[in-house]
């Protein structure tokens, strides 16, 4: 019988049609089976909680992809977490993430889930991060992020930053220089000038290129802002569509996009592969016929980790300056335009900032070491602003490792855990009267320690590596400002409510501000 069946397929020349259908429908089993498996799993632990109304084949993903092209997909979550309260649940296709706004929830989650194990950094986040270019530090998890935090980690501590001051406060007098010269009364788009600022300084540290605009390095091609910049959010725009569904290998496909993204990414790299092999050159020191180097260039941070982590190679360092590149620019220069604004509609605030700025001068003539100490009140107002204006909202997520417990609710593995920075910064409970800024909230007596969740930077382990740095940068350049200038908002409030989001929630008019040069305050010392 059996002899005469496969006698006849024989025959009828049947065997590659089976083979055909047999591996299909193989596959559409499978498929389905998972499906079936992962849908009843998560729907029975998940269906207590809330979820926004889905298609019933590709979830909520329709409306993610929308908000992410109409840059607006921090507001989405904010509006979710609005509608849905402090935990709910969105559909890619049948992949469960749960989203959280409580503070304290965001905070324990990230801390202790990464300390136990139970979370890590999601999967389809790292691969958008790590395909910016090749993996980095922000990519990784495990043995592979801790070699290199380690060697990232002394180099952003508070204390080696300090030495800096000089070169971060340099930076900041040529803002306050271009506003004079711009003043009595101009429109300044202050959001280019803070981009500018960040730039400068972050290619200084890590580069060793001057932040001076007029002079040059020799060590590679130019700084050109204006193109760094936009290589940058290229690439950023292109991580936040990744990290929310759209997949690696479209980067391929004959598009507009695939064109962008890879002109972005040899820009760049012509812009860092000649900092890099020299950094590398340096590190081996019997390499004959090394070039003259500025003493900048060699104090850099490039130079530094070159000759410190032997596992750094070309690809990983030029890499790695890519996301240096991009966490250290936007991310402050937006949070000082969102602080200006905000300086420019409380007048009580900017008044006991001024306040505050002006005895330090009497004090110390300057911005010091020491005069910094002394402007807490400066860093509670970037703080302030932080919470309800967290530029970062989306840059990371987490992925359950097992079964795993969030306030009471079942996660199950594989689950994907994310927040809205933006919700939980304005969560009543936790920072009253939420839509006013009062940085006093961060201050307990006037002295710099609150009991209030700060969770702008991260949590945890992956805590971010540039906050002393930021807080820094972004305290000397509104001191200045606050020294130097009176300011007001051309478009008023409007500037402060029309957000977008590339990678970073940005102000999508670049802030005009109109600056008013302080009478009698033209010559004065600044940093010693
Ligand atoms: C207002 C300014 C900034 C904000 C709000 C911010 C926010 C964040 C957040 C939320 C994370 C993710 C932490 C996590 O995964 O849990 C992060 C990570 C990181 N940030 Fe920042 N950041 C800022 C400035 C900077 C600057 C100036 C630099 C460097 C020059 C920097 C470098 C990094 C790096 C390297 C990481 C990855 C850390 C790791 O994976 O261990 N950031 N930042």
């Amino acid at each position: 019988m059996f002899q005469d069946i496969t006698a006849q397929i024989a025959d009828f020349d049947l065997l590659p049609y089976l083979t055909t259908v047999l591996g299909v429908t193989s596959i559409a089993v499978t498929i389905g089976w998972r499906w079936w498996k992962q849908k009843n799993t998560y729907n029975k632990s998940l269906q207590s909680l809330p979820s926004p109304p889905k298609h019933w084949l590709l979830g909520n993903l329709p409306q993610v992809l929308a908000a992410v092209k109409q840059k607006k997909l921090f507001r989405q979550l904010f509006d979710w977490s609005q509608q849905l309260g402090p935990m709910y649940v969105i559909w890619n296709g049948n992949n469960p993430g749960v989203i959280l706004s409580k503070p304290k929830v965001i905070e324990d989650t990230i801390v202790n889930g990464m300390k136990d194990g139970s979370l890590i950094r999601s999967e389809q986040l790292r691969k958008a991060w790590n395909d910016i270019s090749s993996p980095i530090l922000i990519g990784e998890t495990g043995a592979q992020w801790q070699w290199r935090r380690k060697a990232w980690n002394p180099e952003f501590s508070s204390s080696s930053l300090l030495k800096y001051g000089e070169i971060i406060s340099s930076a900041c007098l040529q803002v306050i220089e271009i506003l004079k010269e711009a003043a009595s009364p101009k429109e300044v788009m202050v959001d280019p000038l803070f981009v500018e600022l960040t730039m400068r300084v972050i290619c200084c540290l890590l580069l060793g290129i001057p932040v001076d605009r007029n002079s040059t390095s020799h060590e590679g091609p130019p700084l050109e802002v204006p193109k760094v910049y936009e290589a940058m959010s290229t690439l950023g725009y292109r991580f936040l569509r990744q990290a929310t569904g759209e997949k690696i290998w479209m980067k391929y496909l004959p598009s507009k996009n695939s064109r962008d993204y890879w002109a972005a990414r040899r820009y760049l790299e012509r812009f860092l592969t000649p900092r890099v092999d020299l950094a590398l050159r340096l590190r081996d020191q019997n390499q004959p016929d090394l070039p003259q180097v500025s003493p900048l260039f060699r104090e850099s941070m490039l130079v530094k980790i070159a000759a410190k982590e032997p596992k750094y190679n070309r690809k990983t360092l030029i890499a790695e300056s890519v996301l240096f590149l991009i966490a250290g620019t936007d991310t402050t220069a937006h949070t000082l335009s969102f602080a200006l604004g905000e300086l420019s509609l409380n007048q009580r605030v900017f008044q006991q900032a001024r306040d505050i700025v002006d005895s330090c001068w009497q004090s110390f003539d300057c911005i010091n070491t020491e005069s910094l100490k002394k402007l807490a009140y400066i860093r509670a107002i970037i703080k302030e602003t932080l919470r309800l204006y967290s530029v970062a909202s989306g840059s990371t997520s987490l992925e359950a490792q097992r079964d795993t417990v969030i306030e009471g609710q079942v996660i199950p593995r594989g689950t994907r855990v994310s927040w809205s920075m933006l919700a939980a910064g304005r969560d009543p409970e936790v920072y009253p009267h939420p839509e006013e800024f009062l940085p006093e909230r961060w201050l307990d007596k006037s002295k710099e320690t609150s009991s209030l969740p700060m969770i702008d930077f991260g949590s945890g382990l992956h805590r971010c590596l540039g906050e002393h740095l930021s807080m820094l940068e972004a305290t000397i350049m509104l001191a200045l400002l606050l020294r130097y200038f009176d300011w007001e908002l051309v478009n008023g409030r409007s500037s402060l409510e029309q957000l977008q989001q590339n990678l970073l929630i940005y102000p999508s008019d670049q802030m005009p501000v109109r600056f008013h040069l302080r009478n009698s305050l033209s010559q004065q010392k600044n940093y010693l």
